[in-house]
């Protein structure tokens, strides 16, 4: 995959960014820059190396060359625990849940790198927007 989008002060950008899995190449020399309050949309056929640029992210896999840089620091070497501290989230595709832990515990998960001040009033909104979650909070998730 190879992607150009051009901001002055980057919040998150990705620079010269390859990625492997073993033999396979899956990013090539990919640049992005993206400012704050920018949305960026990713765009492209199945195989192109979406998932995989914002894994790089975190780390899996590490870009093998190039580096991924947050408010102008480096965090490609970065542990990935370390990384979601910065306050940096992946909403994977799909449907996936921890089936072991309950509805409440699932959506905590989410407020984890960044504390839980506004989870109460996050949790009010979420519960008007749908009412099931509300009936089923302490249940487990499956
Ligand atoms: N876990 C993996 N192991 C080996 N190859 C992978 C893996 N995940 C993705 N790939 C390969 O990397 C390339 C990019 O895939 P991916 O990032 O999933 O594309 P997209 O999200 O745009 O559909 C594809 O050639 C895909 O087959
Ligand atoms: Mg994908």
């Amino acid at each position: 995959m190879t992607a150009n989008a051009n901001s002055d002060n980057p919040l998150l950008e990705f620079i010269g960014v390859h990625a492997h899995y073993g033999p396979v190449e899956a990013l090539k020399s990919v640049n992005v820059h993206i400012a704050k309050g920018e949305i960026v949309s990713l765009i492209g056929a199945n195989g192109a190396g979406k998932t995989t640029l914002l894994s790089t992210i975190f780390g899996a896999p590490r870009a093998s060359s190039g580096k991924v840089m947050h408010k102008g620091e480096d965090i490609s070497l970065l542990p990935t625990n370390r990384i979601s501290r910065r306050g940096i989230a992946l909403v994977p595709e799909g449907r996936q849940i921890y089936p072991d832990m309950s509805v409440e515990e699932n959506m905590m998960m989410g407020t984890t790198p960044i504390g839980t001040t506004h989870f109460d009033e996050d949790r009010t909104q979420m519960f008007e927007l749908f009412p099931r979650l509300k009936e089923r909070w302490r249940s487990r998730a499956p």
